[in-house]
């Protein structure tokens, strides 16, 4: 793990801890969707405490099974095509799944040679940390401004192509909020096939857009091969509920990858305490909760569009906003330090690509700005950026 940076919010900390902030602070460095519990969530923990004596299944009750394979096939409109015993497992948050995962189906070498997992840069870290886990060859692939801020796996060298045996993708994306469409679906999965790797979808952000329903890559897959073959997608409860401190997410696709993933947890992976697959179960039926939530984030985008003028643009999806001033670092320095408002810098998402030149780290001239507190907050804090950033 020694290639591993520290964490993006350990990075921040060290840059802004020692200073006195400029007025009272205000954070909005972390994507904390610091929602409000919806009051079944609570009932549904209350109801089952008992289940907390109890030994709970790797594979999930039938209750959560059925809910989060009834979301997809209503979610993503695919007609019962997702099976609740092969095609959905739970996990402890997506994140301890996007981990794992490859430690059962990452190959030891492809073709003779060390295997490569692609990851877009920048990205979610804990890709970098699944890939050095298993010892492969990490490998970041720009998704700036020029690609639609999304990776061009297509544009690989076919050398390194051959030894690609997983990509991670992530749409809406962190930091970026880019979603990919049906197109670069389908050229992804054709590569997949064509060069054999497996593509890991975190579509954590999937219920969190603004004018457009992104298109996921579940339905993609299906249209194009009647299948989820060599997909794997990742769903949380973090962001669609705003209840990351429930720590629930699924995976989902390839019955054949989910058989080994499943067998792989049955000896090393953290089963789901049973109340809180209740209480899973239950926000996975439940679509009012996420427009509501939905329909505040929009009202917090607007704001930010309002306030910020032309220095943003609104992207498809997420809950951040991906800002360009030149040097993120600083900014997020100056803005702690004359405003009291803690932002990202982008480059702590990110990796140089030419080593020690800190500008070919594609966040490098970037803040990101998670839109997550209540809407006057979030406006306060707006509008000292704006007057730190100037016209
Ligand atoms: C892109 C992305 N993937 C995964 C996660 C982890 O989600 P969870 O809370 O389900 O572990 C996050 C959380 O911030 C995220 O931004």
């Amino acid at each position: 793990m020694s290639p591993l940076p520290a964490g993006p919010f350990a990075r921040l900390a060290e840059l802004v801890d020692n200073i006195k902030p400029g007025k009272d602070p205000i954070d909005l460095s972390i994507g904390d969707p610091s929602g409000r519990v919806p009051a079944f969530v609570s009932e549904a923990l209350a109801k089952t405490a008992g289940a907390f004596g109890r030994y709970p299944p790797i594979s999930g009750s039938d209750e959560w099974r059925e809910a989060a394979a009834a979301w997809l096939n209503r979610r993503f409109v695919l007609n019962g095509a997702v099976d609740s015993e092969s095609h959905v497992l739970p996990l402890n948050g997506t994140r301890e799944g996007l981990f794992l995962t490859l430690f059962p189906l990452l190959p030891l070498a492809k073709n003779g040679a060390k295997p490569v997992v692609a990851m877009p840069n920048p990205f979610y870290q804990v890709y970098a940390a699944a890939a050095l886990g298993v010892h492969a060859e990490p490998l970041y692939v720009p998704a700036t401004a020029a690609s639609a801020f999304l990776p061009d796996y297509a544009g690989l060298p076919e050398a390194v192509l051959e030894r690609l045996a997983a990509v991670y993708i992530c749409s809406p994306s962190n930091p970026e909020g880019a979603v990919v469409g049906e197109e670069y679906w389908r050229q992804l999965f054709a590569l997949a096939e064509r060069h054999d790797f497996i593509v890991l979808a975190d579509e954590c952000y999937a219920d969190i857009y603004f004018d457009k329903l992104p298109v996921s890559a579940l339905p993609a897959r299906h249209k194009q091969s009647g299948g989820f073959s060599r997909l794997l997608t990742f769903h949380s409860l973090s962001k669609r509920s705003g209840l990351p401190g429930l720590r629930s997410g699924m995976v989902a696709g390839d019955a054949k990858l989910i058989a080994r993933f499943r067998a792989f947890r049955n000896v090393a992976g953290p089963q789901m305490p049973g109340p809180i697959m209740a209480a899973s179960a239950a926000a996975w039926r439940d679509e009012q909760h996420v427009s509501a939530n939905r329909a505040l984030y929009a009202e917090k985008m607007e704001a930010a569009e309002r306030i910020l003028g032309n220095r943003v643009s609104k992207p498809p999806g997420g809950f951040f906003l991906w800002l360009d001033t030149g040097h993120g670092e600083e900014t997020a320095l100056g803005l702690w330090r004359e405003q009291g408002v803690k932002v990202l810098p982008g480059t702590y998402m990110g990796r140089e690509i030419e080593p020690e030149k800190p500008q070919s780290n594609p966040g490098f001239s970037f803040v990101r700005i998670a839109l997550v507190s209540d809407l006057s907050t979030i406006i306060t804090a707006l509008e000292r950026v704006r007057d730190f950033l100037g016209p």
